[in-house]
């Protein structure tokens, strides 16, 4: 298995090696070998500390006007237009699993296994994929700034958040009963506990104990179904440092960097599998809609 996956993550890394070794953001301080000590248990998982009800309150007060729908306003007019070489909008075009043009309770339903695809994709993924066969775009061009920055925000975040809008307070609901879909989860459980890198950690290495933090970071057990939707809830997010809004995708691969693994290649079945698993194990729980994350 380990074998495998190894093999799976090569394959897909963009740059491999090279990217890999030159971390562009030499260590931030202390980063990178505290990291491991800065991961510990917080005595009482669930006291919550003055600077998270300090965030709580700040998110809830926020939430009455989330910056989120700007974008949300954004993407449903790219939704409608007809663009791309094609001329053809995405809502006359574009199949989320809820029928053609369809984006009521699509956000939930995905990841999810696509014949026509012959992938089990995430919403950013299937949305990823309409634009380039619906309505003609280049993969590369989406793929050479497909995260928002502090300088722009890319048509595909806009419109990620527009359809995640549409699941607001709707069960999460990825079909593990699909077998594609199953084995799209199974990967993606034993990507989350493959150690590798300069430091050996793997994603549960940081996401697997209750209560663990990174400095002022609660980092969320995505083992569990209560762990797992912290880590679902509020993506897309608008994330206030940096004022950017960006997608769970984004987040994937930023986690990525934090293990000091090489970058996922965007849009890949290595993204599209960690999120199966989980989003999968988030199962059943309600998902509130793009939020505000710090
Ligand atoms: C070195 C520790 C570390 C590793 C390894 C790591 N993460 Fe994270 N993760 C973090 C931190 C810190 C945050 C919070 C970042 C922030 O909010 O700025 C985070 C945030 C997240 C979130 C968002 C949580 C939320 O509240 O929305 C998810 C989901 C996540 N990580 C998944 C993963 C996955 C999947 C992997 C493996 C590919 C992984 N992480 C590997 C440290 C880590």
């Amino acid at each position: 298995m380990k074998r495998l996956i190894a093999g799976m993550l090569g394959g897909l890394l963009v740059m491999g090696g090279a990217a890999a070794q030159t971390d562009k953001k030499p260590a931030s301080k202390p980063a990178a070998k505290p990291a491991a000590q800065a991961v510990q248990a917080a005595p009482a998982a669930e006291v919550k500390d003055a600077a998270t009800l300090e965030f709580e309150k700040f998110r809830a007060e926020m939430e009455d006007s989330n910056p989120a729908e700007l974008f949300e306003m954004k993407g449903e007019e790219q939704w409608k237009a007809k663009r791309g070489p094609k001329n053809v909008s995405l809502a006359e075009s574009c199949d989320l699993g809820k029928g053609v043009g369809q984006v009521a309770g699509a956000y939930v339903i995905h990841p999810r296994y696509y014949a026509d695809a012959n992938a089990v994709m995430d919403l950013e993924r299937r949305v990823v994929w309409c634009m380039v066969e619906k309505q003609g775009f280049k993969f590369d061009d989406i793929a050479k700034k497909p995260f928002a920055d502090s300088n722009s925000t890319p048509d595909i975040t806009n419109l990620v958040t527009y359809v995640a809008t549409h699941s607001k307070n709707m069960k999460i609901a990825v079909p593990l009963d699909d077998p594609k879909v199953r084995d799209a989860f199974e990967t993606g459980k034993a990507m989350a506990a493959y150690r590798a890198g300069p430091y050996d950690f793997s994603c549960n290495t940081c996401h697997s104990g209750d209560g663990k933090r990174i400095r002022m970071q609660q980092l969320p057990n995505i083992s569990t179904p209560e762990g797992a939707i912290k880590g679902v809830q509020g993506w897309p997010g608008y994330r206030m440092t940096g004022g950017v809004m960006l997608t769970h995708q984004w987040r994937m691969t930023d986690c990525f960097r934090q293990q000091r693994f090489p970058q996922p290649k965007y849009a890949s079945d290595a993204i599209a599998n960690l999120l199966t698993y989980m989003i999968g194990t988030a199962n059943g729980l309600e998902y509130k809609g793009p939020g505000i994350k710090r």
